[in-house]
């Protein structure tokens, strides 16, 4: 993969006390750091500044119709920026600090920049659990916007590496903090006349949503998520889904007590070590190989995330620069 500024050396420091203190000070000037979250590795700026969030866009290459997540420490820290409704009071009780994304109405005393919003009156907000991500919410005392710490529409990074070989010398620091133990973004949720909209299928399974909210209704309607479009996490290699076996040229991807894998997701066809490792075997095999064929994975619990972005990386990618 070819990022234009990979020849400037990012400064990758371990995640311990003094790596995260000087995180901390780098975000409170405005500047990018990419740090572990739970989930994936996120890109991380100032949400209250607007010329940090300005740089997140620039680094990553993104369209700027497409609004940031913005991390708090916590819930009172969420509720100065958005306004909560029954539903999210549950939600955000059941499963922060976590891999949930509530995408609520601006409050009218929100302080994060109207930026991070993209132009929409609403604003996604998490409280991550990872205790890096948690560190340096502390330390900074502000909220944080962090998209995926990975080039716009490209696979998404769940490694200090993986951030450092998308994003180069365009980020000010990474904090090394190791794997990201779920390796599946969060799950996204909006809300729609008083019901529960699934803009994102993530790291929660929907069964585990739906157990607090009742059926999730279907984005298209009334609300959307801008991120969603069609191509995205996308390798250079070839993808092809659902495949029984590898074809000539290709190499298998493999989920469950598949022959002859190049590389297996779960041998043993459990979809949260699938999860873990989609985005870095992906990697690896697009460093290595021209086609890829992945086995049929289920489509319940994680498997529906998982399936969401297999399809966007195989998706035809559309030109440079207008995907996420
Ligand atoms: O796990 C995660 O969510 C990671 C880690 C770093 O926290 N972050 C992440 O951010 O995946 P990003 O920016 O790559 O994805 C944000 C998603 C996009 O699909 C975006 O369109 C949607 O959230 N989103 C953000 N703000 C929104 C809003 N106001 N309305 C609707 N969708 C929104
Ligand atoms: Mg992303």
């Amino acid at each position: 993969m070819q990022t234009p500024m990979q020849s400037l050396a990012p400064i990758t420091r371990h995640a311990d006390a003094a790596g995260i203190a000087e995180g901390a000070r780098l975000l409170a000037q405005g500047r990018l750091v990419a740090l572990p979250t739970e989930t994936v590795y996120g890109l991380g700026a100032d949400a209250t500044n607007g010329e940090a969030v300005a740089a997140i866009f620039a680094a990553k290459g993104r369209p700027r119709f497409n609004p940031l997540i913005v991390h708090v420490a916590d819930l009172e820290a969420a509720r100065r920026q958005g306004v909560f409704n029954p539903l999210a009071d549950r939600l955000a009780a059941a499963f922060w600090p976590g891999p949930l994304t509530l995408v609520l109405p601006r409050a009218a005393c929100a302080t994060v920049s109207l930026l991070v919003s993209a132009g929409l009156d609403s604003v996604a907000l998490r409280v991550p659990s990872h205790p890096v991500a948690a560190a340096l919410l502390r330390q900074t005392a502000r909220p944080l916007a962090a998209p995926s710490a990975n080039a716009s529409g490209r696979i998404t990074a769940t490694s200090a590496a993986h951030v450092a070989a998308e994003l180069g010398g365009r980020v000010d620091m990474i904090l090394d903090g190791g794997a990201t133990p779920l390796g599946l973004e969060s799950t996204v949720i909006g809300f729609d006349q008083g019901r529960a909209v699934l803009l994102r299928p993530g790291a929660i399974a929907r069964e585990e949503i739906e157990a607090v909210t009742g059926p999730l209704a279907v984005a298209g309607g009334g609300i959307q998520s801008p991120g969603q479009l069609e191509s995205h996490y996308a390798p250079d290699a070839r993808l092809r889904l659902n495949a029984a076996r590898a074809e000539t040229g290709e190499a298998l991807l493999g989920f469950g007590p598949v022959a002859d894998a190049w590389l297996n997701l779960s041998p043993a066809g459990d979809l949260n070590e699938a999860a873990a490792n989609l985005f870095s075997m992906l990697r690896d095999m697009d460093e290595q190989v021209g086609a890829i064929a992945v086995s049929p994975i289920p489509e319940t619990g994680l498997g529906e995330a998982i399936n969401d972005r297999l399809r966007r990386a195989a998706a035809p990618a559309p030109r440079r620069g207008a995907k996420e």
